[in-house]
């Protein structure tokens, strides 16, 4: 695939941060207008309590109402299984669409066995606006920006391209955090370790936006990189780490790894879209847990 790279715009990129979940979400600025896009929102949620809520995604919608921003896209990288989006709160509130890649088709079919859902819960990915293709194109304002499917962490995750920023979701974190977990209904580690090849193949000054950041060793939180320094210094898959390198790490490291704390109210909510399940007869929601499902 001939990706359109243009690495002469240079939008602005504003990250905020979710210690609850260490995920950036980013706010990203057309340089030549007031268009944005919102890559990976975060609803917040204290899990024990069964209580949401809206901090977070209320200091985007005030970072864009204050700058004078006009919404045209909300993105999400992927379905993810570590925090809630608040993609559709955003939107009541500021407009765009709502995009992800098109294998979320995929990604509802499995958790939609899962969840045991009924026929009520749409596996079409009507849910979205759009459904992403690889190497399809759309603008946010006069930049052109493009998705890059990069399966692997799951079936449906983009690398979302604007100028010459690239927020990757989990195909990789900062070279000294490596990669993400390969071990999710759907997820690969052979496929991931071949998507990261893709991001890896973008211009070597590509800047490159993080989904999550857990500062290992004890460094301060940190998101963004470069595709040269990943190349060189990523601990999983740069300095020359061969393909069968990296699975064998990865499928061994990931036997290890404990589910994420949010996985269950995460994936019900992310597959719909970032919309809570249907109300009941009552009008209330509800979360399921499938015992010894995931
Ligand atoms: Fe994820």
């Amino acid at each position: 695939m001939n990706y359109p790279t243009d690495m002469s715009v240079t939008p602005e990129v504003k990250g905020f941060f979710d210690p609850a979940t260490n995920t950036i979400s980013y706010i990203v600025k057309d340089p030549a207008s007031q268009s944005c896009a919102i890559v990976d929102s975060v609803m917040d949620i204290d899990y024990a309590a069964g209580r949401i809520s809206y901090e977070h995604a209320d200091e985007l919608i005030a970072y864009v109402e204050a700058q004078g921003l006009k919404l045209e896209w909300l993105i999400e990288t992927h379905v993810h299984a570590d925090h809630l989006s608040a993609a559709p709160y955003i939107q009541k509130k500021l407009g765009g669409k709502l995009g992800i890649g098109r294998q979320i088709t995929v990604v509802q079919d499995t958790f939609g066995k899962v969840f045991n859902e009924g026929t009520e819960f749409q596996r079409d990915g009507s849910q979205f606006d759009k459904l992403f293709e690889d190497g399809d194109t759309y603008q946010v304002g006069g930049m052109t920006c493009f998705a890059m499917h990069t399966p692997g962490h799951t079936p449906a995750c983009m690398v979302h391209v604007m100028g010459n920023a690239a927020f990757v979701g989990d195909t990789l974190f900062m070279p000294d955090g490596g990669s993400a977990r390969a071990d999710f209904p759907g997820g690969d580690a052979a496929t991931l370790y071949d998507s990261i090849q893709k991001v890896l193949s973008l211009p070597d000054e590509m800047r490159l936006f993080m989904c999550h950041d857990y500062g290992p060793n004890g460094r301060e939180i940190r998101w963004e990189t470069t595709v040269a320094e990943e190349k060189a210094h990523n601990i999983h898959v740069g300095a020359g780490k061969t393909k069968e390198d990296f699975v064998k790490f990865r499928t061994e490291r990931d036997a290890q790894l404990d589910m994420p704390k949010l996985i269950i109210p995460s994936l019900q909510v992310n597959m719909r879209g970032g919309d809570l399940p249907p109300q009941d007869k009552d009008g209330k929601r509800f979360l399921k847990v499938p015992l010894n499902g995931l």
